[in-house]
């Protein structure tokens, strides 16, 4: 089939193989292979005449998306399970499919959250810089000292499919009593985790440790505040693995800084990347990583697999494999 007949897509970046080999063929795709992505100016140019686009969290889909497209758009697949960078009430009204990729990700983020509560118990990085620095002396019996894990309680925020595999982690493994704060009740993490569904206020009083899962929403927004801190104990350790703005960077500072809480563990900040001079980054109790909870191979390929397979979907009118917005039905 020569181009013309082909649709013309945009892919905002440089995905895995398991995904492009999917659309190469079968499109006619223009991929964005630099580093960094699109400037606004040149995405907005990119996707126009496109009638399909694999986006990512860096790009805002809104309505001047939507309407630099122009009308032939049919879908976007996001490639991410969050999609709060896309207004999908907009891109419903006008019928276009929105896909994301739920599933292939969840062990490797809750891998990702206990990893940084591990790390910000027991001072790893710290320890690692203080080797570096050829400060280690001789073994120190006060030195380093950081906090247990076992038999401790976990509040998880959002008891969806990432904090369910993130509790399974701390009760299987480390026995630890497992509270969860959600709009739902999550009935295999009653039977099956023995976990307690609480109010939020209980949850941060009562939890050694807190991971929040969560989407990002304008109820969420936020919602780790200077008053949800104050509600943590003091040997408490915060880790976000979800949304940036889901934490208010300004009281996460003060709050570590003034040892109201022990430790946070950030996978995502606000704005990312975070900010060279972000006073979190001085603080020897918060430990930032760049948002790679779903890095690794598995998790990144089956994330492009979605993508390709929901696009594909999508250019063809049918229902996406993982589709947000299936209120936009089959018809063209
Ligand atoms: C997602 O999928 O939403 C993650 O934040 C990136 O993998």
């Amino acid at each position: 089939m020569s181009s013309e007949n082909k649709s013309k897509i945009f892919v905002a970046r440089n995905i895995p193989d398991a995904g492009l080999d999917l659309i190469r063929g079968a499109c006619d795709a223009d991929i964005w292979l630099e580093p960094l992505p699109p400037s606004r100016d040149v995405l907005l140019e990119a996707i126009a005449g496109c009638e399909g686009v694999i986006s990512l969290l860096t790009e805002r889909v809104d309505s001047e998306f939507f309407e630099a497209a122009g009308q032939q758009l049919k879908v976007v697949s996001n490639y991410a399970v969050g999609f709060n960078n896309i207004d999908v009430a907009e891109a419903t009204r006008r019928g276009i499919r929105v896909g994301n990729t739920p599933g292939v990700l969840t062990d490797a983020t809750a891998d990702m959250a206990f990893t940084l509560l591990i790390a910000t118990a027991r001072r790893i990085v710290e320890a690692a810089d203080y080797v570096r620095n050829g400060e280690w002396k001789t073994w120190e019996p006060r030195g380093h000292i950081g906090m247990d894990l076992c038999n401790k309680t976990i509040g998880i925020v959002g008891m969806g499919r990432i904090g369910f595999a993130m509790a399974k982690r701390c009760r299987g493994g480390w026995g630890m009593d497992v509270l969860y704060h959600d709009q739902f009740q999550n009935e295999d993490a009653e039977t099956q985790l023995a976990a307690r569904r609480v109010d939020l206020d209980t949850l941060l009083s009562e939890s050694d440790f807190v991971s929040v899962h969560v989407d990002l929403n304008e109820t969420t927004t936020g919602m780790f505040d200077a008053g949800a801190f104050e509600r943590m104990k003091s040997t408490a350790i915060f880790i976000n693995s979800a949304r940036g703005p889901l934490h208010v960077g300004q009281d996460l500072f003060d709050a570590l800084a003034s040892g109201k809480i022990f430790a946070a563990g950030l996978d995502v900040t606000d704005p990312e990347p975070i900010l060279d001079n972000d006073p979190l980054l001085s603080l020897p109790n918060c430990l930032v990583v760049p948002h790679i909870a779903s890095g690794t191979v598995s998790s990144r390929n089956g994330m492009a697999e979605i993508a390709a397979n929901n696009l594909l979907a999508g250019l063809a009118d049918q229902p996406l494999p993982c589709w947000v917005n299936p209120e936009v039905d089959g018809s063209p």
